[in-house]
């Protein structure tokens, strides 16, 4: 056995230690989630050993099929979605998968659920412990959560002692913060804090979860993260995709809410919080949420200045033809909705006090890239000026390559070869396809593996929540009151130009 294989052995055998039996009810069985991320997901622990031993799911939805018709569903969704795993096991891990159908506005559903669950917890050993995964769409998720709560199947309230309930939800958390404060009002009328799992897919990847091991497992990055020595910080989320076929959801979400609101305050918080004294879950999450609590308010006075949308018109798309936003399928024809969002934040704190954060997200853009730059200040004696080189805009990059060329990477100065002093900017990068040259888990993996051993470290908390929307609310209001002059960027392009004057009036440019 060799390094690797014994690293990963002990780890199975860790995980295994560490995860109770469950059974997991998915309900929204029938949606896309389930085929194309969980069940894979699931499929995938079970491969490597990782699902505890006395462990079943049920897919719960309206939609009337049997077990069989289920399964077999499930497994072409394997062959579609995760192709790379081979259905070997297939038969072994169908053997423990169930379907109900189920109807949500019916207490007897509830009553049914419960009475289904119970002759599987005597089945398959699974100690009457149960997460219940929210993969609805999310208006049912208040009367799913008291429904549960009405069926007695959440009795246990009180902590991680066995038999336990937990509940997974899927964004979007809420549609702004009175909506996210009745939600987890709601939530916690029948889950207590710890038992509630809320899913931010961007914290299951693992060059996010690079972040932390990065900044403090090595001891020569920290001492630079700070403003003395950064200058400013850029995060890009960006796509090449349209809005696919969730023009429903998405029409009355917009890329504020589901980029910002979560997966980049995410991407804010690890980037830019402060060590936490250790890894228990609560300790990071407390670091997280303080570091929320310092991001300056957005002054509404200022927000032509601090932020930007856009919605994407017709274009190109690696060569190809697009539609704009408005002419996509179930989208309204003069839809207001944003495609796009940049932000200008500043975090108010010791470390990174006048320190511009710049942030954007849209879809339609040209490159699918996300990632996170550290900008450097640029050297204070310009020694090498008369080269031309460094009189630029440039200065030293750390660039977090969170997808799709996972990795790391450092731009520097270095001298070209030759007899006099030529100057050439150049990257030393860390890749993780050549440097480990071995498949990474699916966020999905990683989350689900975490919520069957009780870790919420990965998960956002009502705090963290709360404080997202809060911060957004200047922008979300005003957005609001004014109409926008859309379309505004061309399909295939950066984004609207606006969005470049955001940073160019600090005389900066973005990384891409
Ligand atoms: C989801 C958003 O949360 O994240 C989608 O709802 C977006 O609109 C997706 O496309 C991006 O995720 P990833 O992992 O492909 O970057």
């Amino acid at each position: 056995m060799n390094l690797d294989e014994a690293t990963l052995v002990a780890q199975t055998h860790a995980q295994e230690a560490l995860s109770e039996p469950c059974a997991m009810v998915i309900m929204g069985a029938h949606g896309d989630l389930t085929k194309r991320k969980l069940i894979p997901a699931l499929y995938a622990l079970f491969v490597q050993g990782l699902l505890p031993k006395g462990f079943c799911v049920i897919g719960v939805s309206r939609t009337q099929l049997s077990h069989d018709d289920f399964r077999s569903s499930m497994k072409e969704s394997i062959a579609e979605f995760a192709s790379d795993l081979s259905l070997a096991n297939w038969e072994d891990f169908a053997g423990a998968l169930y379907y109900l159908p189920t109807n949500f506005d019916n207490p007897s559903g509830f009553s049914n659920l419960a009475a289904f669950l119970g002759d599987l917890d005597s089945k398959h050993g699974t100690a009457s412990n149960h997460i219940f995964y929210l993969s609805t769409i999310p208006s049912l998720y208040e009367q799913i959560v008291l429904g549960l709560g009405a069926s007695g199947l959440t009795r246990e309230k009180t902590g991680l002692k066995s038999p336990w309930p937990r509940i997974v939800i899927e964004k979007p958390f809420g549609h702004d913060l009175e909506s996210a404060k009745k939600l987890n009002a709601v939530l916690h009328q029948v889950f207590d804090e710890s038992q509630i799992y809320r899913i931010d897919h961007y914290l299951g990847k693992e060059t996010v979860q690079n972040i932390m091991v990065f900044r403090f497992a090595n001891s020569i990055f920290e001492p630079l993260w700070n403003r003395e020595h950064v200058d400013h910080v850029q995060i890009t989320m960006a796509e090449t995709l349209g809005v696919e076929n969730r023009a429903a959801y998405y029409e009355e979400a917009g890329c504020l809410r589901d980029m910002l609101q979560n997966h980049m305050f995410s991407l804010l918080s690890l980037v830019a919080m402060e060590p936490p004294i250790s890894l228990e879950p609560e300790e990071i999450r407390d670091e997280k949420a303080k570091l929320l609590k310092a991001v300056k308010p957005i002054d509404p006075e200022r927000l032509n200045e601090l932020a930007v949308r856009g919605q994407y018109g017709p274009g190109f798309i690696s060569g190809q033809p697009v539609p704009g936003y408005r002419n996509e399928e179930k989208v309204n024809l003069k839809s207001n909705t944003e495609t796009y969002a940049a932000l200008k934040l500043f975090i108010d704190n010791w470390r990174w006090a006048d320190v511009p954060f710049y942030v954007r997200s849209g879809k339609r853009l040209e490159k699918a890239v996300t990632e996170i730059t550290m900008h450097f200040r640029r050297a204070p004696h310009r020694l090498f000026s008369h080269t031309g080189l460094t009189d630029d805009l440039s200065s030293n990059v750390l660039a977090l390559r969170i997808q799709p060329d996972e990795g790391i990477s450092l731009k520097f100065v270095t001298k070209f070869p030759g007899p006099t002093n030529q100057l050439r900017w150049l990257d030393m990068v860390f890749s993780y396809g050549t440097a480990f040259g071995r498949r990474s888990p699916s966020a999905y993996e990683r989350l689900l593996v975490d919520c069957l051993s009780g870790d919420t470290t990965l998960f956002a908390r009502t705090d963290v929540v709360e404080k997202s929307w809060e911060l957004l609310a200047p922008v979300i209001e005003h957005w609001s009151l004014n109409k926008p002059n859309f379309p505004n960027y061309a399909a295939g392009s950066w984004g609207p130009v606006a969005s470049d004057r955001l940073i160019q009036a600090d005389d900066r440019e973005w990384q891409c």
